[in-house]
């Protein structure tokens, strides 16, 4: 398990994390993709497109809330708490989670950029700078904005552009170190940040699954769960860099 990048840490490091869905797993909230993950239960396009969102609204909207219920009882694991201490300790640390839950920021972190949105935020259907904190768990139909248009989730849809993606590129472009932890990489653009890490900087991924990483030589994988070995590694992050 020896990680070359973690001999030349200091302080002054900046180190990015992606994150995905299996980072939240342990605090019980479903993957996608996995076995019994949430697009074997639904259908994609009847819940997370515009086009379901048109056909349908009051099942989207149910769909969502029945999320962020699940999210409101939900806890952050110690992956999100070891992310939250890694910031401690080296203030340049930025989280970009695909994630819509807010576990990353209840653990303590600071520094996270939601490419896929928000769950606990709300978005007018006619102006999407008009944004909402949404008070108790869920949007319902008739609920408008202040322009008397229907609240829809501030999450990105299937076949919508992603607006955080050239901020997270940037962030990456910058880094010493990017932690990829608990995500499949299917779905772009997110999987295409590893991209923009510059070259010969080390990438380190936790998730028990295979992953085709053959594009990235300087490469780590450990197949564990993101409680244990996020836990792991910023042990030894911190161990480095005093
Ligand atoms: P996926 O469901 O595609 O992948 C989840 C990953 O988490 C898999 O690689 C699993 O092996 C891994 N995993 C499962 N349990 C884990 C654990 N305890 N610790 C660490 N890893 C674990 O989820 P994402 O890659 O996040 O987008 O999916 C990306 C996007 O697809 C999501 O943001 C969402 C989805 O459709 C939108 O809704 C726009």
């Amino acid at each position: 398990m020896k990680i070359p990048s973690l001999g030349n840490l200091s302080r002054n490091s900046k180190i990015s994390i992606l994150s995905g869905a299996g980072m939240s797993a342990e605090s019980g909230i479903s993957t996608f993709r996995d076995n019994g993950g949430l697009w074997e239960q639904y259908d994609i396009y009847q819940v997370a497109t515009p086009e379901a969102w048109r056909a349908d609204p009051q099942l989207v909207l149910r769909f969502y809330n029945e999320r962020r219920k699940q999210l409101l009882n939900a806890r952050p694991n110690a992956a999100h708490y070891a992310l939250s201490q890694l910031e401690q300790h080296f203030p340049h640390t930025h989280i970009i989670t695909q994630n819509i839950d807010d576990l990353h920021e209840r653990a303590g972190s600071r520094q996270v950029l939601h490419l896929h949105g928000e769950l606990r935020k709300s978005r007018s259907c006619a102006d999407e700078n008009l944004v909402y904190d949404i008070e108790g768990d869920s949007i319902a139909w008739g609920e408008k904005c202040e322009k008397g248009s229907q609240l829809r989730p501030h999450v990105v849809w299937f076949g919508e552009a992603v607006p955080m993606i050239e901020k997270a590129a940037e962030i990456i472009a910058q880094s010493d170190l990017l932690l990829v932890i608990g995500t499949s990489l299917n779905v772009y653009p997110a999987a295409g940040l590893l991209h923009h890490l510059p070259p010969g900087r080390e990438i380190i991924c936790i998730d028990p699954a295979e992953l085709d990483l053959s594009a990235f030589p300087h490469s780590i994988h450990w197949r564990m769960k993101a409680g244990e070995g996020v836990k792991l590694l910023v042990e030894k992050m911190l161990q480095s860099a005093t």
